[in-house]
């Protein structure tokens, strides 16, 4: 497996891959690798000839006061992780080494990104955009995947593609979860054992609205109250959003029905967990 820090060296292999007839599956993340980033690279092994994961803590998508500098950083054990699960590359460039410190160019999409997450952290799309941007015109991927656990932030960066016309396939993959339902995240490392029960309740009150659904509810006030109220019930956990939306373009609906998604926000503690769900045929 090849560690690359620097913009030039990645790029000088990526376009080896390219002269070779190499397509590159890139899965982008800021590492504390576990098994849910493991799927992504799985996933982006089956649709490419080479894979490469980026290892990045984007600075611009995290706001003031936000975990940025206390992100947990394991870049050790996230070596091993992707060695043994076939990476062909890691991308792990250093802060200065993607932002000029004049850098004054941004990526923002306009829609998809101004509710939900975005409402709540104003600026982390853009820094979200901004930097998969940059990452894809450094790696250069034919396919690049992206977990569903992070809704929004995929939709926004589809739309990006899209608006853009960067020659990359998008691939949504499944939400991987603990074997107690709570969604893999490297932020489940913050939660004690205490709180991490308390989390346990986000997924059991998207599965609660699940049954709702399957027996006839339709209004999406009525499940996002029960959602709101389940969340907080123990009095630990805040719920910070809990919004029914179509799951192409995040727009509230107040209809339940097939391809709807339930995405809920919530701090536990000082963490801030999100899951969703997305409606299917009953
Ligand atoms: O999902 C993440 O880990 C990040 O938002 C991403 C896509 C790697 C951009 O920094």
């Amino acid at each position: 497996m090849r560690v690359f820090s620097t913009v030039q060296s990645m790029r000088e292999w990526s376009d080896s891959c390219f002269r070779a007839g190499e397509r590159i599956g890139f899965v982008p993340t800021m590492g504390c690798l576990h098994e849910g980033h493991m799927s992504l690279v799985r996933l982006a092994r089956e649709m490419a000839d080479v894979t490469v994961v980026s290892i990045f803590v984007n600075p611009t998508q995290f706001g003031p006061g936000e975990d940025f500098e206390r992100y947990p950083r394991v870049l050790g054990s996230d070596l091993s992780m992707c060695e043994a699960t076939g990476v062909d590359a890691v991308f792990t460039p250093a802060v200065s080494e993607m932002y000029a410190e004049d850098a004054s160019t941004i990526v923002e999409e306009a829609a998809i990104s101004r509710g939900m997450c975005g409402a709540s952290r104003p600026g982390h799309f853009r820094g979200v955009a901004t930097v998969v941007a940059k990452l894809f015109n450094i790696v250069k991927p034919a396919v690049a995947v992206f977990g569903r656990k992070d809704a929004q932030q995929l939709m926004v960066i589809k739309r990006m593609v899209r608006d853009l016309n960067f020659p990359v396939e998008i691939v949504a993959a499944p939400i991987v979860r603990e074997s107690d339902g709570l969604a893999m995240s490297s932020r489940n490392r913050y939660l004690s054992a205490d709180e991490r029960m308390v989390a346990l309740g986000i997924n059991r009150a998207l599965r609660w609205a699940e049954a709702r659904y399957a027996n006839g509810e339709r209004s999406a006030r009525s499940i996002a109250a029960g959602i709101g109220e389940r969340i907080s019930g123990g009095g630990v956990a805040v719920p910070e959003y809990v919004e029914v939306v179509a799951a192409e373009d995040m727009k509230p609906v107040s209809e339940l029905g097939p391809g709807i998604m339930i995405a809920v926000a919530a701090r536990v503690g000082a963490t801030r967990l999100i899951d969703n769900v997305v409606l299917g045929v009953v």
